[in-house]
């Protein structure tokens, strides 16, 4: 269900326009638009919703109506001074007042003021300063929980009432439902006082959210468009039953009144005197003393947002000490000793100009929206992926469509869907294009997939430039200076076409690039010569096989320990592994058995890549018979221990001074004054790859000339920045 309620609880919201209320601060100039649009907005949504609650005969589908509250609330997040707790946003899954009793609150529900930025609460503690004339002695921080704020009633220690906070002076009586919410007392613990009255949001886990969003599509009913309508919906509706199934949770944030109470000094040892009573305090609420440490618990707040069982939609932050509450008083709409710190909207809507294309490391397409760029989840976001074309035509997004853009926490933003009610008729429907924008190859996509792919191979730029950048990253073989940029620019001077051709780069190949001084191509040649040894695991990821993750890569790594062994791997030899299974062993017998692929690897092998792990400690062999090794400085692929136990496994000896009679120093990352020994004494030094051909090959490696140490370079190198 959506945001309109379903019929048979009852709903048949029609709010009433003469109780729009009117707000304090002057909207700023400029957001005339956006306040037309806001005004249309609730219009229309108070029309729609009555022709689907009180005349039964809806205009438009659920999904264009909840893209039209979506687009309401994200206005009205940007626009906090705007707000109109009239607006259909607040009303919501309403019931009509008719349903419940209304309750005049004895204590006004205040608002609160909102802060969007670091500059909003330093003129917020610059208020406060002038009206105490000193900074608060302290400060409360707490979740702003995204829920519905109610009030409870309790006659010595007895729930006695329940209410919304409606238009802040009357609410309406919940208290039936409200009884039906386990996490609610009905009877104090501790001494309770003859009356208390204690505010809080009653919310949704967002489990609880999912899992009945999936119950309601089960059974064909509504889907809620998030956790905070599923919960106001839940309370403001008649039967206390549909309450009790939903999951719904409490945090008390608030004392509205007591008598016979305790003296109370504070607002965090008022929070922990409700805590005596029965009510549990929210474990985030923290004490603080300076302003500072407000915005660091702020920060704090907003990154573990993502992390939380429930929604929060911000902070708020309350000087705690009663006195200087009561010194500082309340405006017309809220307490001046409280702000509201908003997080930034998790939506947005805005104009898809295009959708376009983007050819992955394995040649998938996958469809992505050119958006016009807009201010989302505390980023400016163009672009936004569409997953795939299934998805393009499941949402019906077309092209010039007005979007709910989301992104939330770290997530890559995504096309919620269409503003249909904005459509123009101009809009366009996508299709998958039958060639690639990139290699002109066909889009293919074969039966029962999800994914269309490029069948350009590596012929095809885009698909060779993520495999590059893939191929070089961490956890694959890790090139160093091997990004984009990197990548992009020996494409583009065809330098390299294939992961392969990287291990045949030379310095003289490279000079002369622009950007590129000795410098930084003596970086990159010796980054290349580390990739040379990596971990066979590394090699399995770099080369992109679908289906083998990093784990599956160990596993094979640890079972085979050469990678000529594992693509000679029959399939049912493969499935059989534990940790590998069907469907990776078949995608990396038909990888293994594609002409393409097999080029590479054989051209890797050609550029010196071993791909094959020495062998554990423990099987001794005399590879490394009278071999005497030194180590210094640290190794990437090896911990000190492993280095010398494998020299000690090929039947070597590890010694830890330099002299004449020293085989070889294996110098790793910030070596020692051994170095400088070695090298003084004329003895043969390994980087990391030398010394895995050390271990492979015997003292035989040893004969082969090192790289030449690169000239240091003043110059500050762009191509490897
Ligand atoms: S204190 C007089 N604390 O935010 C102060 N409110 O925008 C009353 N809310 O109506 C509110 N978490 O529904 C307070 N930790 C919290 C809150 C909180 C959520 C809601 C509440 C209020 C709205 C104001």
């Amino acid at each position: 269900m959506g945001s309109r309620k379903r019929k048979a609880e009852g709903s048949t919201t029609d709010a009433d326009e003469s109780a729009v209320q009117t707000t304090s601060s002057a909207p700023r100039e400029g957001d005339a638009a956006q306040r037309e649009r806001i005004a249309g907005l609730r219009e229309r949504i108070r029309y729609h919703a009555a022709r689907y609650h009180r005349d039964d005969d809806p205009e438009i589908s659920d999904a264009d109506y909840d893209a039209m509250v979506r687009e309401l609330e994200a206005l009205e997040q940007q626009h906090p001074e705007l707000a109109d707790g009239d607006s259909p946003t607040a009303e919501v899954g309403a019931a009509p007042s008719e349903l419940f009793a209304p309750v005049v609150h004895a204590a006004r529900m205040f608002s609160l003021d909102n802060a969007m930025s670091e500059d909003d609460m330093a003129a917020w503690h610059q208020r406060l300063l002038r009206t105490l004339g000193a900074t608060p002695t302290g400060y409360t921080c707490e979740l702003k929980i995204d829920g519905l704020a109610i009030a409870l009633t309790y006659e010595h220690g007895k729930l006695v009432l329940g209410a919304t906070r409606g238009d802040g002076s009357t609410g309406e009586d919940v208290t039936a439902n409200l009884r039906a919410i386990a996490k609610i007392p009905k009877q104090l613990g501790g001494a309770p006082p003859a009356v208390l009255e204690v505010r809080g949001e009653v919310y949704m886990p967002t489990a609880a959210f999912d899992a009945l969003n999936r119950r309601q599509a089960e059974a064909q009913a509504r889907l809620f468009a998030n956790p905070r309508n599923a919960a106001a919906g839940s309370v403001r509706q008649k039967d206390a039953g549909v309450t009790a199934s939903r999951d719904l949770s409490i945090w008390i944030y608030q004392l509205g009144r007591i008598e016979g109470g305790p003296a109370l000094g504070s607002h965090s040892e008022t929070l922990d005197y409700l805590a005596t009573l029965g009510f549990e305090k929210n474990p985030a609420t923290t004490h603080v003393t300076t302003p500072a440490e407000v915005m660091a618990y702020i920060r704090q707040a907003q990154l573990d947002r993502g992390a939380r069982a429930y929604q929060t939609d911000g902070v708020v932050v309350k000087v705690d000490a009663l006195a200087e509450q009561r010194e500082l008083g309340f405006t017309a709409k809220a307490p001046r000793w409280a702000i509201a710190f908003k997080f930034p909207p998790e939506e947005q809507v805005t104009r898809l100009r295009a959708i376009e294309i983007n050819i992955g490391r394995t040649g998938a397409a996958t469809p992505f929206a050119v958006l016009e760029p807009v201010f989302v989840g505390g980023a400016t976001v163009g672009m936004a992926t569409l997953h795939n074309a299934d998805e393009v035509a499941r949402k019906d997004v077309r092209i010039g469509d007005w979007v709910v853009v989301r992104r939330a926490g770290d997530v890559i933003p995504e096309v919620v869907g269409p503003v249909t009610s904005r459509r123009d008729g101009t809009e366009t429907v996508w299709q998958m294009p039958s060639v690639c924008p990139s290699c002109g190859s066909a889009i293919v996509r074969a039966e029962g997939e999800k994914i269309a792919r490029c069948s350009g191979g590596f012929t095809c730029p885009s698909r060779v430039r993520e495999y590059l950048f893939h191929f070089a990253s961490r956890g694959a073989m890790d090139i160093e200076g091997m990004g984009y940029r990197t990548v992009d620019t020996l494409l583009a001077l065809r330098k390299i076409a294939t992961p392969g051709d990287i291990f045949f780069l030379t310095p003289d190949a490279l000079q002369g690039v622009e950007g590129w001084g000795d410098t930084s191509i003596g970086k990159l040649m010796a980054a290349i010569d580390r990739a040379r040894a990596r971990p066979l695991a590394n090699v399995i990821v770099a080369l992109g096989i679908r289906h083998v993750g990093s784990s599956a890569a160990r596993v094979l790594a640890q079972r085979y320990r050469d990678l000529r062994a594992i693509l000679a791997a029959p399939e049912e030899e493969l499935a059989a592994i534990d940790g590998i299974g069907q469907v990776s062993a078949a995608s990396l017998r038909q990888w293994a058995d594609e002409p393409d692929n097999v080029a590479l690897v054989e051209r890797l092998f050609a550029g010196g890549v071993i791909a094959r792990d020495p062998e554990p400690a423990g099987e001794r062999s005399d590879r490394l018979a009278g071999v005497s090794v030194v180590v210094t400085g640290t190794l990437e692929g090896f911990t000190r221990e492993q280095a010398e136990a494998a020299i000690v496994a090929g039947g070597g000896k590890v010694t830890s001074g330099v002299s004449k009679k020293t085989s070889a120093v294996i110098a790793g990352a910030s070596p020692g004054s051994k170095l400088a020994k070695a090298q003084q004494l004329g003895v043969p030094v390994l980087d990391e790859a030398g010394f895995v051909r050390l271990l492979e090959q015997g003292p035989a490696a040893l004969e082969r000339e090192p790289e030449p140490e690169p000239e240091p370079e003043p110059e500050p190198d762009p191509g490897l920045a």
